[in-house]
């Protein structure tokens, strides 16, 4: 591609990028010109540069950094961009805000390291490289799943990293609020889910907390996307109302071990209506069009015991109760597409969720071929190359984690979203892909960081160029880890073992 000398390696990497002559400088004097509706990206890269470099980088009409918004520049889809750097100036386009976002942050990795500092830097000189870069995604959704059920972190850790994803061109935060052993979203209608829910490891979020990470999100181009687990993975919902299991007089506890619960939710009238209030007040905060419902791991052995279950089954002429699952994900399903949503789950085969699903194919790389051969739309999240909970590699000194062999930062590199073998079909339903962070075994921000990168970085790299190119790769990741180190990202196992720093 190009030497690395000559422009410092970015992650991911672009489409199309070459080297031009001389190098532009920014100082106290650079001022930004924005057309029309570029305003924001001009204050994304104001806000991201300010605590190191202190630019003002006021907008003027004759200001040398161009942001230009055009949508007739079609052939850079919703988040492509183009930027020219010369010695005179700095031009970025694109049709669609998203792909202005990327551009700043392409210009954030092109200036020295230093400018990613938490605090001011002095004695440093801002230039960009002189480049001609266009740069347009292979894949539309590029995210990371962040479990802060089994363990909370308050909202000023999820800033932090969507403000690491946004850096990667990462553009989805799910995240997985609920789950056998906590439930972190506040429901007016249901305030024992937190009262209860939020106790064990950790805390809950509050409404306008979460409206302001969304908000803080969407100015990055990340989109928050909510999980509530059902029907399995519900037993902190049981803990706090017991008229929503199986066996209503009985009481239990939020969950304390890991693994997979034989509790599950009831599939009475009283359960789906509590799952719709629970969801509308989801809808109510997070704008994401996709809302994630789970539907994993989901025993069914209390449904073959209780009453109301198999009177369920009678009614609706089911095979069994069995196939209790694929009628209550049905409507689930049902209610959110009647919102103007669309409906997310985690697939076990490919087969299990209703059509109305786009389902992520966390097992095996086939399920999400079945899937996309039911027509469904389909994210890659097989978990011998996205979760991030297996160590990074078999060293000794990594922390303990999900049991298992590692998965290192080759194989999360290797990860084929749309593998050739499955046709121009099958691949045309592939959104993109994502990491899971399970955090079973993760208490704690560093930690969390610690197992995400370098290995988001594959990742981002995987779901922006499609990327077969591991040597380039790993020679962009080397300075890439610099960059990494400006912002305080641990890189190594000692430093997640030290007191929790604070994060903003
Ligand atoms: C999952 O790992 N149960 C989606």
């Amino acid at each position: 591609m190009y030497p690395p000398t000559a422009v410092p390696g970015l992650v991911p990497g672009p489409s199309k990028l070459s080297r031009s002559p001389g190098s532009f400088t920014l100082d106290d004097t650079t001022a930004i010109r924005a057309t029309p509706g570029a305003g924001p990206a001009a204050a994304l890269l104001r806000t991201l540069l300010a605590p190191a470099t202190g630019l003002p980088l006021p907008l003027a009409p004759d200001g040398r950094i161009v942001l230009v918004l055009d949508p007739g520049l079609t052939g850079l889809g919703a988040e492509g961009y183009g930027l020219t750097v010369s010695g005179e100036a700095v031009l970025l386009r694109a049709a669609g805000a998203a792909g202005l976002r990327h551009g700043v942050q392409t210009i954030r990795q092109l200036l020295p390291v230093a400018a990613l500092g938490a605090g001011p830097v002095r004695g440093v000189r801002w230039s960009v490289p002189g480049v001609e870069i266009t740069d347009v995604p292979r894949y539309a959704w590029r995210g990371a799943m962040l479990d802060v059920a089994r363990h909370f972190q308050p909202v000023s850790f999820l800033r932090r990293f969507t403000d690491l994803l946004a850096l990667h061109k990462l553009n989805v935060l799910h995240l997985h609020l609920t789950d056998d052993q906590g439930w972190r979203m506040p429901v007016a209608a249901y305030p024992r889910l937190t009262e209860v829910g939020g106790m064990p490891h950790g805390g809950a979020y509050g409404r306008e907390e979460l409206r302001e990470l969304v908000a803080y999100a969407a100015d990055r181009g990340v989109t928050v996307v909510p999980e509530i687990e059902m029907p399995g993975h519900a037993r902190a919902a049981l803990a706090a109302y017991p008229h929503l299991g199986n066996f209503p007089e009985r009481r239990l506890d939020v969950w304390k071990s890991w693994g997979v619960c034989d509790t599950v939710l009831g599939v009475t009238d009283d359960v789906l209506d509590f799952c719709r209030a629970v969801l509308d007040e989801v809808m109510d905060l997070f704008p994401s069009p996709y809302v994630h419902v789970g539907g994993d791991e989901c025993p069914t052995t209390e449904w073959h015991r209780s009453p109301a279950a198999l009177r369920r089954v009678a009614d609706e002429g089911l095979d069994g109760p069995d196939a209790l699952h694929g009628w209550f994900m049905e409507r689930i399903g049902d209610f959110l597409t009647g919102r103007g949503r669309q409906p997310l789950g985690w697939t076990e085969t490919g087969r299990d969720l209703p059509g109305s699903f786009t389902v992520l194919a966390w097992r095996d790389e086939d399920h999400g071929l079945a899937a996309a051969g039911r027509g469904q739309y389909v994210i890659m999240a097989p978990y011998r190359s996205t979760y991030l909970d297996y160590p990074q590699s078999a060293h000794p000194d990594e922390p303990p984690g999900q049991s298992g062999d590692a998965v290192d930062l080759p194989a999360v590199y290797a990860t084929d979203p749309a593998p050739a073998h499955w046709g121009a079909p099958a691949a045309a339903r592939v959104l993109g892909t994502q990491a899971q962070l399970w955090t079973e075994y993760v208490a704690t921000a560093a930690h969390a960081e610690y197992l995400a990168f370098p290995r988001l970085c594959a990742l981002a790299d995987t779901a922006w160029s499609g990327g077969h190119d591991w040597p380039g790769f790993r020679a962009r990741l080397h300075h890439h880890r610099t960059r990494l180190d400006a912002l305080g990202v641990p890189s190594r196992p000692s430093a997640i073992l030290r007191p929790e720093r604070t994060t903003r």
